[in-house]
């Protein structure tokens, strides 16, 4: 199911420099959502589309009931922030900014807050995250809405939840074989801390571009770690206790 970005709503007048993260308690019969958000402009020839389209599939054996929001943003990209958003973000109140980016930075928002889980299915491009999950990142990660300045820096206004990132890059970026540095995780840790999302699992299909029986060790020693760490998650991880509750 693919949602389009909710119609325009009207901004909280003059909001407070700082707004308290928002806490919901745990209400058992609400049905539970996967936001999955892929990256990749390939279509169904992605390697990282089908790695987190395996994850969304494991996610519904532990809660079959739940509701997948699909955000397709590779071939379908958002738009970069425009300008009045951008003089938002430098402002100390909240601007009244209507429309544009803006807009859509609420409809994002709002989407990834009404998630109880997110898959991102990225590659790795110039050994960093796309330029698609990039302006993703610019309208999520958002001054006095995801987080708020404090004395030590940004503090977080999001729930944490587990986000599962499924990654595809041409080369190796781990292990012993690794022959590029990996930008792309550190950042993705810490821009997603920012606005408080800290549970983060990482699984990658690495060398695409060497094709053929590479490819499908890849595919399957991934899936390997997949299974374990579902395993696990069903037995021991609270947060996933409650999804299956
Ligand atoms: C613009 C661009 C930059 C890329 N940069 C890298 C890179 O830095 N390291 C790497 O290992 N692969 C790189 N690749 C290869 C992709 O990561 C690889 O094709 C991967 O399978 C793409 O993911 P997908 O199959 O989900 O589309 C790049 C590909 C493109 C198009």
């Amino acid at each position: 199911m693919v949602h389009a970005f909710p119609r325009l709503k009207l901004p909280r007048p003059g909001g407070p420099q700082w707004r308290r993260p928002h806490r919901r308690t745990l209400d058992r019969n609400r049905i539970m959502k996967i936001l999955h958000v892929s990256c990749s402009p390939r279509g169904a020839l992605s390697e990282s589309s089908r790695l987190s389209r395996r994850i969304v599939d494991l996610l519904l054996r532990l809660q079959p009931a739940a509701i997948v929001v699909e955000r397709p943003i590779g071939d379908a990209p958002v738009p970069h922030v425009d300008a009045d958003y951008a003089e938002a973000q430098q402002a100390h109140v909240d601007a009244a900014v209507h429309g544009g980016s803006t807009s859509c930075s609420d409809a994002l928002i709002q989407e990834l807050e009404a998630a109880d889980t997110v898959v991102i299915g990225t590659p790795m491009h110039n050994l960093m995250v796309p330029s698609t999950l990039k302006a993703w990142i610019d309208h999520v990660v958002r001054a006095r809405r995801t987080f708020g300045m404090t004395r030590e820096g940004k503090a977080g206004f999001l729930r944490d939840r587990p986000v599962f990132v499924a990654i595809a890059s041409g080369g190796v970026f781990t292990g012993a074989n690794a022959r590029q540095p990996d930008l792309l995780t550190p950042y993705l840790r810490l821009v997603l801390g920012t606005i408080g999302l800290k549970d983060l699992r990482f699984f990658s299909v690495e060398g695409t571009a060497f094709g053929g029986d590479w490819v499908a060790r890849a595919r399957d020693e991934t899936d390997v770690r997949l299974r374990a760490c579902f395993e696990d998650l069903a037995l021991h991880d609270g947060s996933f206790a409650r999804l299956s509750s």
